[in-house]
């Protein structure tokens, strides 16, 4: 009897020694290529814990994750690690368009596979590049779970310190937020809930959107986001000031009541974390385009980058209006023609039209919107067919323009139909709109019922070769990697809000924190270009707004800011006479390589960019409220050619409010490694062209 006892205690302290070591494990670590970061993985106390390291100092403390699910036990609680493997790779793999020809990407990588008590398996798999890591949840088919309902996903990164943050709130509706610049455990993201201007917007918690940059006391800075964002509802991140902690916040659906379905087995988007030491480097890393998958479509070469104007910026500051029954309809047939003729004169590609079509007497402000806009009828007065063959004439293309007003049940009917019109057209891009709360009730923009319809509009658009530009779209998560059909869109408070913010617009700081935030997530069309700085051609007792730029800072956005396709939003008047369009005209949209000069968030920031197939160098450069003078080292021009640089600069007095449009613009040549300074006025900028000439 004793013997017996004691045997049974003994094997209750083995069995409980031998579940202990199953829920501790050792360190498993990966370095990035260089060694400069380093992923550490293990398990403690039947938990997952993770952090990273930059150049031997942490710069996520450890951290874990689990999963809530519906009618399933969640999965994140006694874990083992069942096994795990290594493994490296390179390529160089070309974008057909973009910010840069080739792209390095080059990692190493961590595949753990864990597995809970109840014999549950899930992979992580970790990607660490020398610019950041990504990871991601691999599901495997779980036994008797044919599919998964996750209530929370619970994706830790628990921060070092009260980091400077940039963010916007964790909006369910819409991205189109001013940034604020506070502390993590200032953040407040619930108080952005009243804005003046937005109609849909949902915040329900302390969380932001990413991407969302931060600066640590040491000077590193960290940007977190996500990448490949397929058949899964868009992460936001709920902040826990007390633990200096950020947890993903899926959003969800209130009409279906959770936030991700999917059957087994199936993969989640990469979460993704950049780090550099200099503000500029967040922008030259590739990590979420690499995270992505390889292009799907093999030909792309119908689409080309291109600069635009459009029968747009005159509704927005109320010249004309989208509807006929207005009497101020701007969409017709003879107003389109002077743009085209506008465009042909200058050499710019496109000529958007929003307002063509039959419905928008029934958009803004209803409630039933289905049905309203079935996207092939025009008004009366707007004769497609004639417009689009005037510009084919002119060497001039359509952009077409479907505004959904938020009702994409509606929007999947009409696409075939729609893009099949564009197709026997040739026109082979589109604008598409989400304005409004999303009907059905319940649904969000950024949830998974609605990332799965952007998705299936740019598989409709593969199929009938129309590239998306897409407003109050679904965050971008590099996806133009595998479907370069996607080539820009909105998705930030855009050069719109200018003409009418009740607000007072977009204020200096603006894009000097977009370009170190929004911009790491892809291309945007943010509609530069507005001469008219003081609006003079909007109609009395409108808003009182203006741009909070100076003009040569509308140069420089060219760019600063990346799209593939760049407006020139201003009425064609506006530019009539004017010197500086010369720039609009010159600057490229498509390049072979881009550099950060300079940089810091919220203040200023210098990039360079070569254009592909000519050699020739642009390069802009923009600041805040503060004025400032830069140092432009030239080195980055080809040995042994000449260049002919025409400089646009703010002048003495220029500044964004008081004398907005004064500029100087002259013209040097210049070679590799010359250095100058420039000065850069309150709101100001800096735009050159570097033309080569014969060395
Ligand atoms: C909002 C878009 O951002 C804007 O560019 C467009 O003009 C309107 N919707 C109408 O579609
Ligand atoms: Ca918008």
């Amino acid at each position: 009897m004793m013997i017996a006892r004691k045997i049974l205690f003994l094997s209750l302290v083995l069995a409980f020694l031998s579940s202990c070591q199953q829920e501790e494990s050792s360190e498993i670590m990966t370095n990035s290529p260089s060694g400069n970061l380093r992923l550490s993985f293990s398990i403690e106390s039947g938990k997952v814990v993770y952090k990273v390291l930059h150049k031997g100092e942490e710069v996520i403390k450890p951290s874990s994750f689990s999963f809530d699910f519906k009618d399933v036990p969640s999965f994140g609680k006694g874990l083992k690690v069942v096994d795990f493997h290594k493994d490296n790779f390179t390529e160089s793999w070309e974008m057909p368009w973009g910010e840069q020809h080739w792209v390095d990407n080059t990692y190493n990588e961590l595949l753990i596979n864990l597995e809970d008590k109840k014999g549950r398996q899930l992979d992580v798999r970790f990607k660490v590049y020398d610019d950041g890591i990504g990871f991601r949840y691999e599901f495997p088919k779980w036994e008797g779970v044919d599919s998964l309902t996750i209530l929370d996903e619970n994706t830790e990164f628990n921060l070092t310190g009260d980091h400077t943050t940039w963010w916007i709130p964790g909006d369910w509706d819409i991205y189109e937020h001013l940034y604020s610049e506070t502390s993590f455990t200032e953040i407040d993201a619930t108080s952005k809930r009243n804005h003046p201007n937005l109609g849909q917007t949902y915040i329900p918690e302390n969380a932001v959107n990413t991407p969302v940059t931060m600066k640590t006391s040491d000077g590193l800075y960290l940007s977190f986001h996500e990448a490949n964002l397929t058949d899964y509802a868009g992460m936001t991140f709920k902040v826990n000031k007390r633990k200096l902690s950020m947890t993903s916040e899926l959003v969800g659906s209130d009409r279906l009541g959770y936030k991700v379905k999917r059957a087994m087995p199936f993969n989640t988007p990469w979460r993704t974390l950049q780090v550099s030491e200099e503000a500029g480097g967040l922008i030259e890393s590739n990590l979420i385009v690499n995270l992505n998958e390889p292009q799907k479509v093999v030909d792309i070469s119908w689409f080309t980058p291109m600069k635009y104007v459009g029968i747009w910026w005159e509704m927005h500051v109320g010249v004309s209006s989208w509807d006929l029954a207005s009497g101020k309809h701007g969409a017709t047939t003879e107003n389109t023609k002077r743009y085209i003729d506008f465009a042909a004169e200058n050499g710019i590609g496109g000529v958007l039209v929003e307002g063509w079509n039959t419905g928008w007497e029934r958009w803004i402000g209803f409630e039933d919107r289905e049905g309203v806009f079935d996207f092939v009828t025009p008004y009366r007065d707007y004769n497609l067919k004639e417009v689009v063959q005037y510009g084919k004439d002119k060497g001039v293309e359509i952009i077409m323009h479907h505004e959904t007003s938020a009702a994409p049940r509606t929007y999947d009917q009409k696409l075939d139909s729609a893009y099949s019109l564009m197709n026997e057209l040739g026109i082979h891009t589109v604008k598409t709109g989400y304005v409004g709360k999303i009907i059905p009730k319940g649904e969000y923009h950024h949830g998974q019922w609605m990332v799965n319809h952007y998705r299936r509009v740019v598989e409709k658009g593969i199929e009938k070769q129309v590239a998306i530009n897409a407003h109050e779209p679904i965050k971008d998560t590099g996806l133009r990697r595998t479907y370069p059909n996607i080539i820009s869109r909105e998705g930030l408070r855009g050069q719109e809000f200018n003409a009418w913010a009740l607000d007072g617009g977009n204020p200096a700081d603006h894009l000097p924190i977009v370009a170190f935030t929004r911009m790491l997530a892809g291309p945007i069309d943010f509609t530069p270009g507005v001469f008219d700085i003081k609006l003079s051609t909007q109609p009395e007792d409108d808003y009182p707004n203006q741009i909070n730029t100076t003009l040569a800072q509308q140069l420089a956005l060219y760019v600063v800011i990346y799209s593939p396709i760049q407006m020139a939003c201003d009425l064609p008047q506006n530019y009539k006479g004017q010197p500086a369009f010369q720039f609009i005209k010159d600057v490229g949209v498509d390049w072979e390589q881009s550099r950060v000069l300079d940089g810091e968030v919220g203040d200023f920031v210098t990039i360079a960019r070569e254009e592909r197939g000519t050699g020739n160098w642009f390069v802009g450069s923009i600041t805040n409220e503060e004025a400032r003078e830069i140092t432009i080292n030239f080195d980055f021009l080809e040995e042994g050619k000449s260049y002919r640089a025409t400089i646009y600069s703010d002048a003495e007095d220029t500044h964004w409010n008081d004398n907005p449009t004064a500029i100087e613009i002259s013209e040097i040549s210049l070679k590799k490694g010359d250095e100058k300074q420039f000065n850069l006025a309150p709101g100001g900028g800096l735009a050159i062209s570097l033309i080569q000439t014969e060395s």
